[in-house]
């Protein structure tokens, strides 16, 4: 069993996800790398490790519920528990999706993934996100998912492309994180939403316009808040971001 804090960042593989793992693992923490993809999860770990992280491999797939299951019962042998989850994993579902356009099954695949996978992964590491003496959850959403930049953006597309799956998934998942922290008010979990900025991921070909390392930051500052730290807000580097 390890004392060190113990964390799982989902989609860990590459991209914001990977730099968060970094990030936390320059901590001197352990971290569980969430990633579907066998190979892809093996090269990350390796790749942390030999940056000096105490890095182990999670197989998961947000979407599958055995999936959830098998990588909290990893994590509870490996490490006998968790202190910080990271909801990281989504996809866009792909551009473009207007409204007026967009096939139902794109909708139902993104909020499979980005709001029931958020849900799925959290229940199953809940019982031992009870049991840690500081859990943090922090549930990366994006500020396209805030109704109010949606609002002032009208007609100017300034906060992402129209998107009828992506966009309201990461609303649905911020309001799903409201009743999270609802429920568990009155515990010790703090539970906060991170916007990472635009960043040059696979998720936007790469257009982004930060690196993944600036986009990890916010989640590490919320996966490390002290005790009397906020819950139930939506952050990015320059403050709160309007639901
Ligand atoms: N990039 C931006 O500008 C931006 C802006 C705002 C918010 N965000 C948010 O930041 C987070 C990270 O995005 P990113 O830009 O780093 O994207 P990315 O490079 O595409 O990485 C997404 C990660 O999620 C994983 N993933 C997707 N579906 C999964 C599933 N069913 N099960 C497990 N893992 C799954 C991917 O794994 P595979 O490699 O197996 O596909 C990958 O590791 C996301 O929540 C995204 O919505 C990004």
């Amino acid at each position: 069993m390890s004392e060190r804090t113990i964390a799982l960042v989902t989609g860990a593989n590459k991209g914001i996800g990977y730099e968060i793992a970094a990030g936390l693992g320059a901590l001197g923490w352990s971290v569980g790398v969430g990633a579907r993809d066998d190979r892809r999860r093996e090269t990350a770990v390796e790749k942390l490790r030999a940056a000096g992280v105490d890095a182990f491999g999670v197989p998961l797939d947000v979407t599958d519920d055995a999936s959830a299951t098998a990588a909290a019962r990893l994590i509870e042998e490996r490490a006998g528990r968790l202190d910080v989850l990271v909801n990281n994993a989504a996809i866009t579902g792909g551009m473009p999706q207007e409204p007026t356009r967009v096939d139902p099954a794109t909708i139902r695949t993104v909020v499979e993934t980005n709001v029931i996978g958020v849900i799925r992964v959290t229940n199953a590491m809940l019982p031992m996100l009870r049991r840690s003496a500081s859990p943090r959850i922090v549930n990366m959403s994006s500020s396209v998912g805030s109704l109010t930049r949606q609002s002032e953006a009208a007609g100017e597309l300034t906060v992402g492309p129209v998107a009828a799956a992506y966009s309201p998934s990461k609303t649905f998942l911020n309001a799903v994180t409201l009743q999270y922290v609802r429920e568990l008010s009155g515990t010790n979990i703090l539970i906060n939403v991170a916007c990472p900025g635009y960043v040059a991921t696979d998720l936007n070909g790469f257009r982004g316009v930060r690196t993944p390392e600036q986009g990890a930051a916010i989640a590490v500052k919320l996966a490390t808040l002290p005790d009397d730290g906020p819950t139930g807000q939506f952050f990015e580097d320059a403050g709160v971001v309007p639901w």
